[in-house]
C-alpha cells in the first residue's frame, strides 16, 4: 500500500516553482537576475487599513471568530457588492476564507464527485486544474487562444458542457493573459449556461478593480441576474488592496453551497485570521484612492511593457484589459537558436535560455496550459521592467 495518496500523485509539481527555484539557485550563484514571476502589487498596504489592523489587536479582537467570518465583515462584503456590482446578497449567502484560493477550494471540497467535470478555460491561473484533481473532479480544459482573444466563445462553451459538468471557471480579468470579458461577450456565455441548468459559474473576480482604459468590469450573475442561484462570485482584497500576505478572500452565493463550504473549513482551518478580517473590513468600507492610483501606476507599466515586448523581433505581445500580467506569443522564434546556442523549439526552452542568458525570470505558457507564449508579471518598477524590457529584445535579436 503506498503512502502518499494517488490523489496527490495525480497532482502537478508547479513549472512557476520550477522556475522560481531556477532563478533562486541563478541569483545564489552571483548571478544579475530579473524576477518577473510575482503575482502580487509591490506596493505596501494602505496606510487605514494597516492602523485598522493594529487597533484590532489593542482591541482584542485576537480570538477565534465565526467560522466563515466575522458579522461586520459579511455586512462591508455585502454592502461591496451592492455598491459596486449591483448585487443584492445578505450575509447569509456571504462566506469568508484565508484567501481568495480557500474559497475556491471549499467550493470544490464541498460539491465535486469522483469524475465530476470543470470547465476551465486555458490559458488558466495555475491552481485551477489542480484543485479540481484534489477535491476528485475531472478538469475538462478549452483552448482559447490569441485568435480569440484569449477568451472563451459560447460555441467552444457550449461543445464542452456534457451531464457530468458541474462547474464552469471564469476569471476577467484573467491571469496569466490579461484578457478581460466585456458585457456582450459575458452574456454571450451566460445565454449558452441558461440551457444548461445543471452547470454552476466559478467567477474568479479577483483582478476586479485593475482594469485600463475604458474597459468596464462586468461578472457573471449581475450580466444575467437568472443565473444568480447557479453563480459563487469570488473575489478578495489581495490584489485590489495590496494585501496579499493578509489572507483574507471572500465569496457569495446560494445560501446551500455557502452553508456546505463553512462545513469543509469548519473541519480545516476554521476562520480567518481575526486581524486580517478588520483590516479587510477598513479595506472594503474605507477611502477607494488607493485603487485608482494603482491602476495608472499599472496601466503606465503595462504600456511600457507591451510596446518594448512588440519592438522585440520573434514576439507578440496583445494588449490586456486588465491584471498585471502580459502574455506575449513567442511563435516567431521557434524553431531558432539563440546567441548561447540554444535550440528554441517552444516557450520552455525560450524561458530557459532568456533566463540562463539574460537573467530574466519568466514564466513559460504551458504552465498555464496554453503555448507558445509566456508570462511577464509588471507589478515591479519602471526602471526594472525598462531593463528586462532591453534584455529580451537582446535575446531576440541575438536569436537566428
Ligand atoms: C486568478 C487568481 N485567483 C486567485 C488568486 C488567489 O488570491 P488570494 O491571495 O486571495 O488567495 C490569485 C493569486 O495569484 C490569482 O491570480
Amino acid at each position: 500500500m503506498a503512502f502518499l495518496s494517488d490523489r496527490l500523485a495525480r497532482v502537478k509539481p508547479s513549472p512557476t516553482i520550477a522556475m522560481t527555484t531556477r532563478a533562486a539557485e541563478l541569483r545564489a550563484q552571483g548571478r544579475d537576475i530579473i524576477g518577473l514571476s510575482a503575482g502580487e502589487p509591490d506596493f505596501d498596504t494602505p496606510a487605514h487599513i494597516r492602523d485598522a489592523a493594529k487597533a484590532a489587536i489593542d482591541a482584542g479582537h485576537t480570538r477565534y471568530t465565526a467560522v466563515d467570518g466575522t458579522p461586520s465583515l459579511k455586512r462591508a462584503i455585502v454592502a461591496k457588492f451592492a455598491r459596486e456590482n449591483g448585487l443584492d446578497y445578505h450575509p447569509g449567502q456571504i462566506t469568508v476564507g484565508t484567501g481568495g484560493k480557500q474559497i475556491l477550494f471549499n467550493a470544490f471540497m464541498a460539491t465535486l464527485d469522483e469524475g465530476d467535470e470543470v470547465i476551465v478555460p486555458a490559458p488558466y491561473w495555475v491552481s485551477y486544474p489542480d484543485m479540481v484533481v484534489l477535491a476528485g473532479g475531472r478538469p475538462v480544459t478549452v483552448a482559447c487562444g490569441q485568435d480569440q482573444g484569449f477568451r472563451l466563445t459560447a460555441e467552444a462553451l457550449r461543445d464542452a458542457i456534457t451531464p457530468r459538468t458541474k462547474w464552469l471557471i471564469l476569471n476577467s480579468p484573467s491571469n496569466p493573459s490579461g484578457a478581460g470579458y466585456d458585457r456582450d461577450q459575458m452574456r454571450a456565455l451566460t445565454d449558452v449556461l441558461l440551457d444548461h441548468p445543471q452547470v454552476r459559474v466559478l467567477t474568479d473576480d479577483i483582478y476586479e478593480h485593475l482594469v485600463f482604459d475604458d474597459f468596464r468590469f462586468c461578472t457573471p450573475a449581475e450580466v444575467e441576474p437568472r443565473l444568480k442561484d447557479r453563480v459563487l462570485t469570488m473575489n478578495g482584497v489581495s490584489k485590489s488592496y495590496a494585501m496579499t500576505g493578509w489572507r483574507i478572500g471572500y465569496g457569495a452565493g446560494p445560501e446551500d453551497l455557502i452553508r456546505a463550504m463553512a462545513k469543509v473549513q469548519s473541519q480545516s482551518t476554521s476562520n480567518p485570521c481575526s486581524v486580517s478580517q478588520y483590516a479587510a473590513e477598513a479595506a472594503l468600507n474605507g477611502p477607494q484612492d488607493y485603487i485608482r492610483d494603482s491602476r495608472a501606476v499599472f496601466q503606465r507599466r503595462r504600456d511600457l511593457v507591451v510596446a518594448g515586448l512588440n519592438a522585440c523581433p520573434g514576439l507578440d505581445c496583445p494588449v490586456p484589459q486588465g491584471a498585471f500580467y502580459v502574455y506575449p506569443s513567442m511563435a516567431g522564434l521557434i524553431g531558432r537558436r539563440s546567441a548561447g546556442g540554444a535550440l528554441i523549439d517552444g516557450d520552455e526552452a525560450f524561458a530557459n535560455a532568456l533566463l540562463d542568458e539574460t537573467g530574466v525570470a519568466v514564466v513559460f505558457g504551458a504552465a498555464f496550459g496554453l503555448s507558445p507564449h509566456f508570462r511577464i508579471s509588471y507589478a515591479t518598477s519602471d526602471a526594472v521592467l525598462a531593463d528586462a524590457v532591453a534584455r529580451i529584445r537582446a535575446f531576440c535579436e541575438g536569436c537566428n
